[in-house]
């Protein structure tokens, strides 16, 4: 056995500074190693590691190294001032989506909403949506049934079980159904797109992210859709790719959607389209 003595927490911590080259994403990946706030990290630089936490935050390392998103290691990631776990099987969410809640809290009706979000993923905008209005009766849809087993636990972490989740393409799963809003953040990325060989798309499911047609194919099934799936005055709302709005206003516009509506994201770049059903199809 070797006596030398186990480091310290403070010494281990600027040593893995240096190997990563980032002192916030060390600490996280400690912190979280060892269970604790990062806060917590600050008064005890003294504690020893155990050999259990040196080899888990080494393995931590080695992934973060590989390029491993942090969301992915830490295991969640913080939308809308909430934590939702996230695992490989779903997208990571986006600041950016958070516009896409905020238009639809401002524009829906304050009681008695029904709202479904399709390709739940995580949960992230159904189960917010649910939270911020407890009478909204919300529903969500997505064709990973690993994907909607993430969104089922950060509903029960959230107390927010009464959030209904099915499973199935697009609206399929609500057949014969109408809502006052269809919310989306569909995969949009064209497929074969090189952003999808970088960075944490890398590790992100391609279900989730790549679309054929440019990236529009899911775009285009779910305006088509639709019209037989919402009230009259319902409103859908997309996030779509940074050069598609134009294209998504047109698909709206084809359907006989009204007040149709782009908004940008705080780059300024437009990043989701919304717009009123004048006359329900049947
Ligand atoms: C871009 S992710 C969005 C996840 C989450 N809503 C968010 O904003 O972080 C797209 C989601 O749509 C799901 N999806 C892809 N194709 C689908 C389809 N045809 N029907 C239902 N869900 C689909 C994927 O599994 C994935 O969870």
């Amino acid at each position: 056995m070797s006596d030398r003595p186990a480091p310290t927490l403070a010494a281990r911590l600027r040593q893995l500074t240096l190997v990563l080259g980032n002192r916030l994403e060390t600490e996280l990946l400690l912190a979280h190693v060892l269970g604790v706030e990062r806060s917590w990290l600050y008064a005890h630089g003294e504690a020893p590691l155990t050999p259990a936490q040196q080899s888990a935050l080494d393995e931590l390392a080695t992934r973060r190294l590989d390029g491993e998103p942090m969301a992915y290691l830490l295991g969640f990631r913080e939308f809308y001032g909430r934590e939702f776990r996230v695992t490989p099987a779903v997208l990571i969410p986006r600041p950016e989506t958070e516009l896409l809640v905020d238009a639809g809290l401002e524009i829906l009706g304050s009681d008695d909403t029904s709202v479904l979000d399709v390709g739940t993923g995580s949960g992230c905008i159904a189960l917010t949506l649910a939270a911020e209005r407890p009478d909204w009766q919300v529903t969500a849809v997505d064709l990973s049934s690993a994907a909607l087993a993430v969104c089922r636990d950060n509903a029960a972490r959230l107390n927010l079980a009464r959030v209904e989740l099915l499973h199935g393409d697009l609206l399929k799963p609500v057949q014969g159904r109408r809502f006052d809003a269809i919310l989306s953040n569909p995969p949009y990325v064209a497929a074969g797109d090189s952003h999808l060989d970088q960075g944490d798309l890398r590790f992100e499911p391609d279900m989730a992210l790549s679309a054929d047609d440019e990236g529009l194919s899911v775009i285009r099934r779910l305006v088509q859709q639709a019209p037989r799936h919402l009230h009259a005055g319902g409103c859908l709302l997309i996030e779509h790719g940074y050069d598609q709005a134009a294209q998504v206003r047109a698909l709206l516009d084809q359907q006989g959607f009204i007040g149709i509506e782009s908004r940008c994201d705080l780059a300024g770049i437009e990043r989701i389209t919304l717009g009123r059903l004048a006359h329900p199809r049947g």
